[in-house]
């Protein structure tokens, strides 16, 4: 019988991580400290992070840190690989830790431990015939960098960032075809202590932060095409798909001005290559003057992504109506509750059919091909006596999700090229830094306190993925 085959040839199936989430080894290596290293783990790092209370240094006699062991990845990327490779996998995504390569970000030479380090991965991941994914910047700062020099507010982290991308550009631009310059970028509008190494700062900082990611963006950009025109470098955000409550036309302007700011401000300058209109009034009316510097418009408008990627795990309902005061918990974009969707344990609202509109969307807006650079369920997984989880809920998630990729493939003529789930190995969480929300279709036995082995086992979504992908997406 002959499959179905909506999926393109080629797709790149695969998983996704981060280096701070899983590696581990946070001190080995010659590496330096990150953000990552410093943020507690539990359900209140978040609100810990964001006061200026917080001592910006590790304090193991009151919090715990559990990306300090991660999952150990650093030690076990043979045998990890190899499950990944088991499962079919085309492409895997992960980011290198600008600490590992300039332990202070700020070093006059990298370290070469670091880069042999992930060249080993690298060759690992090519030895099995999955193409890395790179992501030069994912929540890993070094902490010097924030300390020192006050996050990205300070332009100087554009040439120091340069300098490391340039370093890894040289080095991998052989073996790695696709990177990703800076991880939910967008996070910066609401000034994310992960992705600028500030907090609480003004409006001015933040923008101000956010434009020198841009410059620096475009710089790695430049870079990667003229060492190999063959690369295939992206951009990163965070989409949550947008409506509005009803159909109240003032709900439906709010959600058009929300979903502007931080579904398409970063996208737009990052794939047109310029700010848009809308931009430059909200910078006029919150008096953000940026400091750009003379060529940095010209770079960013001849320097801009090859592609789109994002990350999708929930929508967003907007209304300005005060009855519908019930937020929806866990909302990065601090929407209300959508009274048509279920939340995960988490409170983030799962919405399939919200993934296909943001493939229409995105598609139609900027016509470059996308990449679906995470999306998954974090659950609590509860293994049996063999360390067997049988999650079905996680592959009814997973399932979902991709018939509306199909769909959207088949149906809408999105050219939508990857897929990456997220945490494809249980990792430590980034917005809680536990353990306990698992995403993996491996489990690792390892607790929130640190117990457990740190054995790998298959779950049910394992055998089910290898089947997806085995079927180039027909089976599901
Ligand atoms: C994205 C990040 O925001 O979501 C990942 O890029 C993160 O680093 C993922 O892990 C899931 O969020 P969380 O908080 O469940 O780990």
């Amino acid at each position: 019988t002959e499959l179905k085959a909506t999926f393109p040839k080629g797709f790149l199936w695969g998983g996704a991580t981060a280096a701070n989430q899983f590696e581990g080894a946070y001190l080995e290596g010659g590496k330096g400290l990150t953000i990552a290293d410093i943020s507690p783990g539990g359900k209140e790092r978040m609100a810990l992070l964001r006061s200026n209370d917080y001592p910006l240094e590790i304090n193991e006699a009151k919090y715990t840190y559990p990306n300090h062991v991660g999952i150990d990845f650093y030690h076990r990327y043979q045998e990890d690989i190899a499950l990944f490779a088991e499962m079919g996998f085309k492409t895997f995504r992960m980011s290198i830790s600008w600490a590992r390569i300039f332990p202070n970000g700020d070093d006059a030479e990298p370290n070469e431990a670091g880069l042999q380090y992930y060249e080993n991965v690298i060759d690992e991941l090519k030895k099995h015939n999955i193409e890395p994914t790179i992501t030069i910047s994912h929540y890993e700062t070094p902490l010097h960098l924030v300390k020192e020099y006050g996050g990205w507010k300070n332009r100087q982290l554009i040439d120091l960032f340069e300098k490391y991308a340039r370093t890894i550009l040289e080095r991998f631009h052989k073996k790695v075809t696709y990177w990703m310059t800076f991880n939910e970028i967008n996070t910066g509008i609401l000034g994310s202590f992960f992705t600028l190494g500030m907090r609480n700062e003004s409006l001015q900082n933040n923008f101000q932060a956010l434009h020198n990611q841009f410059v620096a963006s475009s710089k790695a950009v430049k870079i990667a095409h003229e060492l190999n025109p063959d690369i295939k470098i992206g951009c990163m955000s965070i989409y949550a798909t947008m409506y509005a409550y009803d159909s109240n036309p003032d709900n439906v302007m709010g959600m058009v001005e929300e979903n502007r700011m931080f579904n398409y401000f970063c996208n737009d300058v990052q794939v047109r290559g310029e700010y848009p209109t809308y931009a430059l009034k909200y910078f006029e009316r919150n008096n953000i003057t940026l400091d750009i510097q003379p060529g940095e418009l010209d770079l960013m408008k001849e320097h801009t992504v090859d592609y789109l990627s994002f990350s999708y795990y929930m929508s967003s309902a907007f209304s300005k109506n005060p009855e519908h005061s019930d937020k929806s918990q866990g909302n990065f974009f601090g929407g209300v509750k959508n009274p048509f969707l279920e939340a995960s344990e988490w409170g983030w609202e799962i919405d399939p059919v919200g993934l296909r509109i943001a493939l229409c969307d995105l598609y139609g807006r900027y016509g470059v091909p996308l990449y679906i650079s995470e999306n998954g369920l974090g659950a609590i997984d509860q293994p049996d006596a063999n360390f067997y989880v049988t999650d079905d809920y996680r592959i009814d998630y997973l399932r979902k999700h991709i018939e509306e990729m199909e769909k959207a493939i088949r149906l809408d003529g999105v050219d939508l090229f990857a897929y990456t789930p997220w945490g494809c190995i249980d990792l430590v969480s980034a917005s809680t830094g536990e353990m306990a929300k698992r995403y993996g279709f491996i489990y690792v036995d390892l607790d929130d306190e640190g117990n457990g082995t740190m054995n790998r086992y298959k779950k049910k979504s394992f055998d089910w993925y290898q089947q997806v992908i085995a079927t180039n997406g027909a089976n599901l």
